[in-house]
């Protein structure tokens, strides 16, 4: 039965107060839970108490001290139920025992490395006692840890520690922490473990310090040195860019080698996985730095959204999860070029939403039902939820959305809030009506908006026809129309922009026509601009201002010019993303004809004059960087081939590669990196640019760019520059390849993120033979199905990354996935359903290929014993 938004009750009982008592012990850890219930007023009167839990074995429990008789079945592994609770506040004490060694899904209290830690959103607690494990029932917390001193020197919890002492006459010590702040228990966290440590100060604006810490393993600690600077960089930035204090003493980070997820926001002890905290020169490359920073802040700005304003129920969850990716969106955008960023985020939220939001996962961005709530962490909730508040801002201006996130803070704090409650802050600080606006969150599906242009030279006039429509997607037949603000310009080739000018009788008004922003609110709008003195060419959506698709019939010249010419970066890539697309698709068709490969002069002299002229590396490195093959797909949209795909890109970038090859060299020469390595995004721009141009250098057969590939690799002296070669080197078969691969294991054996990579780059050789690799790797020493990066890693890699021999005809790529999920899924169904959902596209394959991926959906879907999460995710793939 799934849970509905619309069946939202507040809660009969309420928990103000818990104090946990944890016994640390590898297989038989004592939990003692002293709960302070009370009816709620705003709660129904006498009902029954019904506690959360998740395969439990209770082993005491007393009400106000009295014992319980547990063998009067009113506790079972998944709940504890008071039928006639007292009608005053009491005292529910419940000791329960727990094996952290065995808990194999990474959910609730578990063992990783050297440590013992807890993972609790969404519904873990349930898993440590017997909870009201929802997100509106807040408390404050005690917790008391004790464990062996040589097992757990470390015992961390949330809020400050008042506490801490040896055992006497024994091996063991305790801690105790208090976090003031009431919380929902799915932001509780406790961690033991043997563990390094580096430690900083931060000083808030009003004078508070806060006492840094960061836990790694031992060895490590030097790798968590750009983790704790990002921290203080994000402290800073919050206070400045919106106003946010931290408000303990203590703000700890521990970082774990099994994690389901990047990271938890968890009240003052946040924990990562160690993916996004441990990083060096010769072992992260510049995404990873980058990656770092972003989850660091994210989970940090997490403590204002999320933690001391959270979610009513997990409807809400983009009321703290798209508004945080928001967050920290704008602040990597002010740490590094906000253009490049802005490209990055959106080639994200094509490849990762896009593909959801048009296939049988689809849903709102504030779902209406869920099976398993740990199935909607997904781009939608995240990406698209941050995309909708950029929107918002991008509407009603700056000034306003300030003033709205004021309001939000000071009238939510310390509450569970919704989506309505945020929204109304900006209805009131905008003074407009969101609720068209409100559609965003309640309609799935990417809208299309369809534009034509007719150009009077007589009139002078310019007709801009804008439509939006928007498909059918998962129990949604039709849709209202959404508010699309559409940021444009009239781009007259080298003279630029054109003053806008319409009067409202032409459908735009001064204020619209001054912002440059448009309004598409109805199914379709007519403006007219006035005085235009030569045919423009039409920059649509600026800066991606809507998430939407957008159809208009641009000229080739019309490309050139706004890939040589917009004043918006972001349309001066887009302008040459459409180009290429345009031209991969017309590929396609002709390989899938039996014919070559289109070939376009003009569009790579776009590329050249970019990479000719543009003055900043990382902008043209993403200018040089073709859409993706899943990218393609989505474009083409159904009866998809990714072989003639594949075949298609390939060819493109053949081309670029042999044409472009004296302006590539030249800026591999000229972009070398001089002196000590730094992660700044300039030092990254050029590294990225050269590391595009090696690998574009490489495809088109270009000999120098082979030998240069070569040497990078053995010379490198950092990861980001040493994958990159490895990657060139890898596109083809050959036995330098498999001698390449080879001396990178040796190099970085016993690195588990390094090993990572390799089994990543592996995984997604586009050649026969592929498979049979990954499989052989299964086996490999270093590879787990225990460890969810190294999961996603290979096999992850395998599904999402390799679309040719994932979706090979005979059904081989499926399989293979579809066994590895249902292995999987009895040690860790979270991470199982994520893999699974590696086929959310396969209604849009051609016949042969969506044959075999719907009998490898029918072969999962009719597995005995499978967990919720796979259910979910297989029954809604095939519905
Ligand atoms: N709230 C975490 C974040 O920062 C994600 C945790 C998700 N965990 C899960 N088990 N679904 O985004
Ligand atoms: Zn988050």
């Amino acid at each position: 039965e799934p849970v509905r938004l619309k069946d939202y009750r507040v809660p009969d009982h309420l928990i103000d107060k818990v104090d946990l008592d944890v016994k640390l012990r590898a297989t038989a850890t004592q939990v003692t839970a002293r709960l302070s219930i009370k009816p709620n007023p705003k709660g129904r009167p006498d009902t029954p108490l019904v506690l959360d839990g998740d395969g439990l074995a209770a082993r005491r429990i007393t009400l106000d001290g009295v014992d319980l008789d547990l063998a009067s079945g009113f506790v079972t592994p998944s709940q504890l139920t008071l039928t006639s609770p007292p009608q005053r506040p009491f005292i529910l004490e419940i000791e329960t025992e727990l094996d952290p060694t065995a808990n194999t899904r990474l959910m609730g209290l578990y063992r990783t490395g050297h440590a013992y830690c807890t993972q609790c959103e969404a519904e873990g607690f349930r898993r440590i006692t017997y909870f009201l494990d929802r997100p509106d029932v807040l408390s404050v917390y005690t917790t008391r840890i004790e464990a062996e001193v040589s097992e757990a020197p470390a015992l961390l919890s949330n809020g400050n520690k008042i506490a801490e002492g040896k055992i006497d006459g024994t091996s063991r010590h305790f801690a105790v922490w208090s976090d003031p702040f009431p919380k929902p228990c799915y932001l509780f966290a406790l961690v033991g473990g043997d563990l390094g440590s580096i430690h900083d100060e931060f000083v808030t604006r009003s004078g508070r310090r806060v006492a840094l810490g960061i836990y790694v393993e031992h060895g490590k600690e030097a790798f968590a040195t750009y983790a704790m600077d990002a921290l203080k960089r994000s402290m800073a930035w919050d206070e400045t860019a919106f106003g946010r204090e931290y408000d303990l003493d203590v703000f700890n980070i521990v970082a774990v080698s099994d994690f389901n997820m990047g990271a938890m926001e968890n009240k003052g002890l946040n924990v990562f996985n160690d993916k996004y905290v441990l990083a060096s020169p010769a072992t992260a490359t510049d995404a990873d730095y980058a990656h770092i920073e972003a989850v660091i802040a994210h989970e940090y700005f997490h403590n204002w959204t999320g933690n001391r304003i959270t979610c009513r129920d997990w409807f809400q969850l983009c009321l703290k999860e798209g508004l945080t990716v928001f967050r920290d969106h704008e602040f990597s955008s002010d740490m590094r070029s906000r253009a490049v960023h802005r490209i990055a985020d959106v080639r994200t939220l094509r490849a990762q939403q896009f593909p959801e939001d048009a296939g049988p996962l689809a849903h709102n961005v504030r779902p209406d039902a869920y099976l398993e709530i740990n199935n909607f962490y997904t781009a939608t909730i995240y990406e698209k939820g941050a995309e909708i508040i950029r929107m918002l801002k991008v509407l009603i201006g700056d000034e306003a959305f300030a003033k709205g996130m004021d309001l939000y803070f000071e009238r939510f704090d310390g509450t569970a809030a919704t989506i309505e409650d945020f929204i109304s802050c900006f209805a009131e600080s905008a003074q407009r009506d969101l609720t068209q606006f409100s559609r965003w969150y309640n309609q799935s599906g990417t809208p299309l908006v369809s534009v034509t242009a007719v150009y009077d030279p007589a009139a002078r006039t310019f007709t801009l026809d804008l439509s939006q429509s928007s498909k059918p997607t998962p129990g949604q037949p039709t849709k209202e129309p959404f508010v699309i603000p559409v940021e444009l310009g009239l781009v007259a080739g080298e003279h630029g922009d054109l003053k806008l000018r319409a009067g409202e009788e032409d459908g735009a008004s001064g204020v619209e026509l001054g912002r440059g922003i448009i309004e598409l609110t109805t199914p379709r709008r007519r403006i007219v601009f006035r005085d235009v003195p030569v045919r423009p060419s039409p920059s649509l959506f600026r800066g991606f201002s809507a998430p939407v698709r957008v159809e208009y019939d641009w000229s080739e010249s019309d490309l050139v010019t706004l890939v040589a010419h917009d004043s918006d970066s972001f349309n001066r890539w887009q302008a040459a993303q459409t180009f290429a697309t345009r031209l991969l698709l017309r590929s396609v068709e002709a390989v899938r004809a039996g014919g070559a490969p289109a070939y376009e002069p003009n569009f790579i002299d776009a590329l050249r004059i970019v990479t000719e002229t543009s003055a900043d590396p990382a902008f043209t490195a993403q200018v040089l960087t073709l859409p993706g093959e899943a990218d393609i797909a989505r474009e083409i949209g159904q009866d998809v081939d990714p072989d003639a795909i594949h075949v298609a890109r390939k060819a493109l970038r053949a081309a670029i590669g042999h044409d472009l090859s004296q302006p590539l060299l030249a800026a591999y020469a000229r972009l070398e990196d001089k002196g000590p390595y730094s992660p700044d995004a300039a030092a990254a721009g050029r590294r990225s640019l050269r590391n595009v141009a090696l690998d574009l250098l490489v495809s088109g057969e270009i000999p120098e760019g082979v030998r240069l590939a070569a040497a990078q690799f053995a010379s490198a002296s950092t990861m980001t520059d040493e994958i990159a070669a490895l990657g060139a080197l890898s596109q083809a078969a050959s036995a330098e390849r498999e001698t390449a691969l080879e001396s990178f294991y040796q190099n970085h054996a016993g690195d588990a993120l390094v090993i990572d990579k390799w089994f990543a780059l592996q995984a997604m050789i586009a050649e026969p033979g592929a498979l049979a690799r990954v499989k052989k790797l299964t086996a490999h020493p270093a590879f787990s199905l225990a460890n969810p990066n190294r999961v996603r890693s290979l096999i992850g890699a395998f599904a999402a990354g390799n679309q040719t021999q994932f979706n090979a005809p005979d059904g081989s790529g499926y399989d293979f996935v579809a066994d590895a999920v249902l292995e999987l899924d009895r040690k860790n169904p979270q991470v199982a359903a994520r893999l699974l959902a590696a086929f959310r596209s396969w209604r849009s394959l051609e016949s042969v290929r969506r044959g075999q991926a719907e009998s490898a959906l029918r072969r999962v879907a009719g597995s005995p014993g499978l967990s919720p999460d796979v259910r979910d995710i297989v029954e809604r793939s095939l519905a």
